[in-house]
């Protein structure tokens, strides 16, 4: 009934066993819930009456012990209708999914409470990730709360202070690697595979089971109705990922009439998927020196490209890259107009969009929800730097000049 499918051959896995590739043909594996199991689950409706949060779908996630469950209340985030930002993009109905209101502050909650509960069931006692920042924030947090011991890979001088501090503070056991995160995650595995730690990255299909609520709540607050288009940062291309399997399964039983487009925006230094979208190719070319001042999405090597792209062929979206410049007018313009304060990565939703716009890819009518994935206080340093100077005063008189209209 319940089961994790390859990818790429479709060889059915048992649930409970730990592994993250097909054992036949190495690639993916993602969970699947058989249609009629879970259609008479949900039938009575009773689950619609729950408050809203990752667990309220719980029908739909593949944890079975309740008991096991690790929950620092995550999901249940804003879906706040923008329109001082709308009237400046020309767009009239236009939302943001605020996922730093989490509770380390990012999206990443939501994989990780569905991941650290199935580590729980499986008997694990120890977890491991690689983590351009949230990843590692976030399984820190859960690790503790569920008494696990935790080490998190990280690129050695990459990653925004507030997350390194919040990874410290949980008590995780941080490892700074010289290199990228793609080496980074190639430790991980290595880790995984050799020393026996759990792995908790997007390649776990659990992770994506928990993010792909995300899709199921701006549904539930449309009033069970997708928007027309959903705009998200793609690094490794887990997030965009579980969306589009969580808008899927809505439509697939019957409870949305239609499915969105996807639209993934990527860092112009570290844009192997927007590029590979570009080119019509059927996979992607590695970037070797991934930059941006968008820490959080400077990968080169995203695992899940192959899902990532399918999202966006197969939903009909596009994909596209924007500068860092771009980044930062973004992340100002959305705090400004809409008192939302993201990180970098995130505001390159709200950057692709405007750029969407101006290439004249959107109708202007369309129902648009752009993903802002983290908090802005992740990363303090990128914010003040992107500020105007603070003003230093000693006089009444001088503070009557500044506060002068
Ligand atoms: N936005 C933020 C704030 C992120 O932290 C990430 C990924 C993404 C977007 C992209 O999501 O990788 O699923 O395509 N952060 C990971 C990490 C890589 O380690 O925290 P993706």
């Amino acid at each position: 009934m319940i089961s994790m499918r390859c990818i790429g051959c479709g060889a059915e896995h048992p649930i409970d066993e730990i592994i993250y590739n097909c054992e036949r043909c190495g690639d993916l594996l993602e969970a699947r819930i058989e249609e009629r199991a879970l259609m008479e689950k949900i039938e009575n409706g009773g689950w619609r009456l729950r408050p809203l949060s990752v667990w309220k779908y719980r029908e739909f996630l593949p944890v079975f012990n309740e008991a096991k469950i690790v929950t620092l209340s995550e999901g249940g985030t804003p879906l706040y209708r923008c329109e001082r930002l709308g009237k400046e993009l020309s767009i009239k109905n236009l939302y943001v999914k605020n996922e730093g209101a989490n509770p380390t502050g990012s999206f990443k909650d939501r994989g990780m409470t569905v991941g650290v509960s199935k580590a729980l069931e499986l008997g694990v006692k120890a977890v491991v990730c690689a983590s351009t920042g949230n990843t590692s924030a976030s399984l820190a947090a859960y690790a503790a709360k569920a008494g696990l011991s935790c080490i998190v890979l990280i690129p050695a001088g990459k990653v925004a202070l507030g997350k390194l501090a919040q990874a410290m503070m949980y008590g995780a056991t941080v490892v700074s690697v010289r290199g990228n995160f793609d080496a980074a995650l190639r430790m991980a595995v290595e880790a995984s595979k050799q020393i026996g730690l759990y792995l908790l990255n997007s390649i776990n299909p659990f992770r994506i089971e928990g993010q792909k609520t995300a899709a199921f709540e701006i549904c539930d607050q449309l009033g069970w109705r997708a928007p027309d288009r959903v705009v998200l940062p793609v690094g490794n291309g887990g997030n965009i990922t579980a969306y589009w399997k969580g808008f899927k399964e809505l439509k697939a039983l019957g409870l949305i009439e239609k499915l969105p487009k996807m639209v993934g925006v990527q860092a112009a230094g570290a844009s192997p998927i927007a590029d590979a979208f570009a080119a019509n190719s059927a996979t992607i070319e590695p970037v070797k020196n991934p930059e941006t001042i968008a820490t959080a999405i400077r990968i080169g090597n995203p695992v899940n490209w192959k899902r990532a792209l399918n999202a966006l062929k197969e939903s009909n979206g596009t994909a596209l890259t924007v500068t860092d410049d771009e980044i930062i007018k973004a992340q100002k313009l959305l705090a400004r107009k809409e008192g939302i304060f993201v990180e970098p990565a995130s505001a390159a939703s709200i950057a692709g969009l405007k750029k969407l716009v101006e290439n004249g890819e959107v109708e202007l009518e369309e129902t648009i929800v752009c993903v802002a994935t983290g908090h802005g206080l992740k990363d303090p340093e990128v914010a003040v730097k992107a500020c105007e100077e603070i003003i230093e005063i000693e006089s009444p008189e001088a503070l009557e000049k500044v506060a002068k209209p």
